[in-house]
């Protein structure tokens, strides 16, 4: 696998504790950055992306992750693999579970690039709009009420990236 450039926008953390351990679910050749600290040129150099958020407001990603989201445009896509993943709250904001996943998968310039889908069984919820074709656009991981649930959803979806990725 060549090196795989993990992107996270996190608030409070949870976002970044959780590509800590997407990062060495995947070993070494996986390399973390903070979307605030961040360029295209620095994307630009990885076949294999991860980008993750959290969710906010009305469909809202992270912060950093709105702020940023239009330099995605710049980036020349041939050759690459992304997936994405999000965190949410299923049970306060069931109505918009994981949005900023939606949001993110949504101003994806290149969709046809995306590796990583996931299913939605295991969570409960009313609506999302990361949720494609009854799958979801990427990982889900709420580490409020399903946070014993994230180091074997990490896993697998690690297992699943190595074989998609370049
Ligand atoms: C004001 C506010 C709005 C939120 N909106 C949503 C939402 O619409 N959907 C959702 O699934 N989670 C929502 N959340 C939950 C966050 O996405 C969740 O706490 C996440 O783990 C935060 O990650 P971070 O600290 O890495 O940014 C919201 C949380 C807050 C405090």
């Amino acid at each position: 696998m060549k090196p795989v450039g993990i992107f996270y926008g996190s608030t409070g953390g949870s976002t970044l504790s959780i590509a800590e351990k997407i990062k060495k679910a995947l070993g070494k050749e996986a390399h973390l950055h903070d979307i605030s600290e961040t360029d295209v040129a620095t994307i630009q150099k990885y076949d294999n992306l991860i980008f993750g958020t959290s969710a906010w407001g009305i469909g809202d990603m992270q912060d950093d992750w709105e702020d940023f989201i239009d330099s995605l445009n710049e980036v020349k896509y041939e050759g690459k693999k992304i997936a994405i993943f999000g965190l949410g709250d299923q049970e306060e904001y069931p109505e918009s579970f994981v949005d900023g996943l939606g949001t993110l998968y949504c101003r994806l310039p290149d969709k046809s690039v995306v590796v990583g889908e996931w299913p939605k069984e295991g969570y409960d919820f009313y609506f999302s709009t990361a949720e494609k074709d009854g799958k979801f656009v990427g990982l889900v991981i709420d580490e409020h009420h399903q946070a014993d649930k994230s180091d074997e959803r990490i896993k697998k979806w690690a297992e699943q990236l190595k074989k998609a990725f370049n």
